[in-house]
């Protein structure tokens, strides 16, 4: 069961990595804001880091935690990217995007080779698409059209639709999210790209291959998945 004792131990492992001078990309949702806390400690403890936020609430946490914000164009290339997910299967492969941070966190993910992740044992899975659906970030003209395209792959879609605001999620790129569940992803890594193909997709919530290391927190104690 997901409590904030097995996030914070995963957030407390990742710490660990990160060293004087590192340039860091830094994820979204509230594993990685357990992180942003430590690193603020270690930032106001004397630390230098720079971080480069994968949403507006990354960057307002990192900001209010007095860490020091950059971007990927004057840093491109990340030391090391810290993130959640939603779920991780056997090869480390992920779905993102519970957070409609997807787009900016693969692409923040893509300027490293170290990308770790930070989850709760509740995050498991042996095949990806068991708990939840496939993120996937649209142009907001091109939603239906897509909504259309997706449930052809046998998907069922739903429009995200917001908490605190009437009508569908507008991402941090004002985009639109589709909430794809797949009865059952045998090939993630074709779908990925299948996904990738529509016209009017922006991103997809489907991190293959990209996590080097990940880190699981349960309340009793932490399990380290590395890519093999
Ligand atoms: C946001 C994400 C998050 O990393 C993912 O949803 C996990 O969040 P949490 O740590 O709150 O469970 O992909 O787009």
């Amino acid at each position: 069961m997901a409590n904030t004792e097995s996030k914070r131990r995963a957030a407390l492992a990742a710490i660990k990595h990160v060293e004087d001078n590192m340039v860091i990309g830094v994820g979204t949702g509230s594993t990685v804001s357990c992180f942003i806390g430590i690193l603020g400690e270690k930032v106001r403890g004397g630390l230098k880091v720079l971080a480069v936020p994968t949403s507006y609430q990354s960057a307002i946490l990192l900001s209010e935690q007095s860490v020091p914000l950059t971007s990927l164009m004057d840093h491109p290339s990340l030391d090391i990217v810290v993130d959640g997910a939603d779920e991780v299967d056997p090869d480390l492969n992920l779905i993102k995007g519970g957070g409609a941070a997807l787009t900016q966190e693969k692409i923040v993910a893509s300027a490293t080779e170290h990308l770790i992740i930070i989850v709760d044992s509740s995050k498991l899975v042996q095949r990806l698409g068991e708990t939840g659906a496939v993120p996937v970030e649209v142009i907001p003209m091109a939603w239906k059209l897509v909504k259309t395209k997706l449930e052809e792959k046998g998907a069922r879609v739903v429009l995200r639709e917001g908490t605190g605001k009437a009508g569908p999620v507008v991402t941090d790129n004002a985009n639109f999210v589709l909430d794809a569940y797949f009865a059952k992803i045998s090939d993630p890594g074709s779908l990925e790209s299948e996904l990738k193909a529509i016209p009017g997709v922006v991103e997809n919530g489907l991190f293959i291959g990209m996590a080097e290391l990940v880190y699981v927190g349960s309340d009793k104690d932490l399990k380290i998945l590395r890519k093999k």
